[in-house]
């Protein structure tokens, strides 16, 4: 065969291995609202930039007649490409082929990415659309997954791993996203359950189907297990790559900073009324961090799941940042289990990836409760504290009003190594509210006086007085300074600008043992 002969063999081989699985399966791929696994591609990353691997991987798989259906590149699409010109490794599994299902060869292919990603210091994001392990394989394949799960863990806090399911994903296969730092779903056509409404029914007797056991909204507003939930995969793969506005490429890299025409010194007058005068009324904490942020940007995470609890990333001044904030419209802010390891997590990637984090504190305390103690509030509480205290990044708070009670401590306060820790002068740091504190020290005082609600009032009227703002608190110096609520953008700047080359760190030591 002459090099032109050649040549037209491989551009056959290159053509049946875009081919995937044909195009009636690509057709049914399409019936369902989904993307194939090379179009994912091409919306997730910048055009042309693309590099396949491993396009002419095959099954190895002998019996149940594989030998004759041996399909190029074997369901997954493997490689590396830019998002904002920046170096990511991509695998994309094909459901055209087998169902998605992981082959030992499929497996391979996906921990040669991984393998690069870690050596060479760049985030991977897995596209899965797969029916789990290849039935046909058996052990190899389950060997296969646990190659992955090896390195999903290895790579856990070196390089940002980022998942979108955007298919099937059953069994011990949910475990690869499960580990990594950011889990994207679909409405109608994302699943994720380590058990199907098939067996469910047989061992619980409970009738639910695929969406309500697994669906993607179950996953972002009750189970927390996906941090972002969209309508249609090209939003999602879109929403990826404005992620990678705030995320660094490995964990010695600084975030990307952003240029911004939003002035660093602009205050903002609103922010003025925006704390109500009436401490139980509630505020939308949301409106704070979007009037504080460049340019109103703010990309939230895990934006319907413990929204007691607000996290997501956005930029000041041009830094890239994680903002971390208590959010009084729901259950008045309370610190509760789901809320806690929301945080935790998101504190902990933020402190992994070198990114700043900024505290808006408004906190009445942990929400209490039979079922948040026999739920475990105790550990769960402890994983916030936890991952603020063993967190080196640069760390700002803003107290806007309520510090209360082990939540004060708990939300960046400076006794946790909080760098730069401000108040407006609307804050209230004390043990508890004043209606709690004056029932406890005042009971026989109440119950014995002739007017007891006058008495409450009076007794709460002096607690307030000595407790109820912020100057104890910044007598101490646990508070750096009460600001107006207006420079609270210029102020997180400097504060920011100031602390750009922090140099902290912990003890040596193997790992510590955070509370799970
Ligand atoms: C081999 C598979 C497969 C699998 C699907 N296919 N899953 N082949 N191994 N696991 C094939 C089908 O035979 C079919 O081939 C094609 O993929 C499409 O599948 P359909 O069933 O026609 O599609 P659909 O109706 O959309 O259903 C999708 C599905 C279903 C819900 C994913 O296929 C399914 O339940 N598959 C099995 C899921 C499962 O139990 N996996 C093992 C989980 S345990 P043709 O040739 O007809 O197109 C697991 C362990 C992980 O994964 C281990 C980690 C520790």
């Amino acid at each position: 065969m002459g090099i032109h002969e050649k040549l037209r063999h491989l551009e056959e081989l290159r053509q049946r291995a875009q081919a995937g699985g044909g195009p009636e399966r690509l057709e049914a791929q399409h019936e369902r609202g989904k993307l194939s696994a090379r179009e994912r591609l091409d919306v997730l990353l910048d055009e042309g930039s693309f590099v396949e691997l491993d396009r002419f991987t095959t099954h190895r798989t002998v019996g149940f007649g594989l030998e004759n259906r041996r399909i190029l590149g074997d369901g997954v699409v493997t490689g590396y490409g830019t998002i904002h010109g920046r170096l990511v490794y991509v695998f994309s599994q094909d459901f055209t082929v087998f169902g998605g299902s992981l082959s030992e060869a499929h497996a391979e292919k996906i921990v040669k990415v991984m393998d690069l990603a870690l050596r060479n210091g760049a985030p991977v994001v897995g596209l899965n659309d797969s029916g789990g392990a290849r039935i046909q394989e058996g052990v190899v394949s389950l060997g296969g997954y646990a190659n992955i799960f090896l390195r999903n863990t290895l790579a856990s806090g070196v390089v940002p791993q980022i998942s979108a399911v955007l298919g099937p994903c059953a069994g011990g296969a949910v475990y690869s996203p499960a580990i990594t730092d950011f889990i994207y779903m679909v409405r109608g056509t994302s699943y994720m359950f380590v058990t199907g409404p098939n067996v469910v029914k047989t061992v619980t007797h409970e009738d639910v189907d695929m969406e309500g056991l697994g669906g993607a909204d179950v996953h972002g507003t009750v189970s927390g297990i996906a941090h972002f939930v969209y309508d249609t995969e090209p939003e999602c793969l879109q929403s990826i790559r404005t992620l990678f506005e705030y995320i660094p490429q490995n964990n010695r890299d600084d975030p990307p900073r952003r240029e911004t025409a939003d002035p660093f010194d602009r205050g903002d007058q609103e922010l003025l009324d925006l704390v109500p005068d009436e401490p139980t009324k509630p505020y939308d904490m949301h409106e704070v961090i979007r009037r504080v942020l460049d340019d109103g940007r703010f990309y939230e995470v895990h934006r319907n799941f413990a929204q007691n609890i607000v996290v997501g990333f956005g930029h000041l001044g041009g830094h890239a940042v994680g903002i971390v904030a208590n959010q009084p419209a729901v259950l008045a802010g309370v610190l509760d289990i789901s809320s806690s390891a929301k945080g935790a997590r998101f504190v902990r990637f933020c402190d992994a990836f070198n990114i700043p984090l900024v505290v808006f504190e408004d906190v009445p305390g942990f929400l209490p409760g039979v079922a948040q103690e026999h739920g475990g509030i105790i550990r769960h509480g402890a994983k916030l504290l936890y991952a603020f205290c063993e967190a080196t990044v640069p760390r700002v708070t803003v107290i806007t009003r309520k510090a209360y009670g082990g939540a004060y401590d708990v939300m960046n306060s400076k006794h946790i190594r909080g760098d730069i820790n401000l108040a407006w002068p609307t804050a209230e740091i004390a043990v508890m509210g004043p209606k709690g504190a004056v029932e406890i020290l005042f009971r026989k005082e109440i119950a014995d006086a002739r007017d007891p609600e006058a008495e409450t009032r009076r007794r709460e009227q002096e607690y307030r007085e000595q407790f109820a703002h912020p100057y104890v608190a910044a007598a101490r110096g646990y508070i750096d300074d009460v600001i107006d609520p207006r420079e609270t953008r210029p102020r997180l700047i400097n504060a920011l600008d100031m602390l750009q080359n922090k140099r902290d760190s912990n003890p040596p030591k193997k790992h510590g043992n955070i509370p799970l």
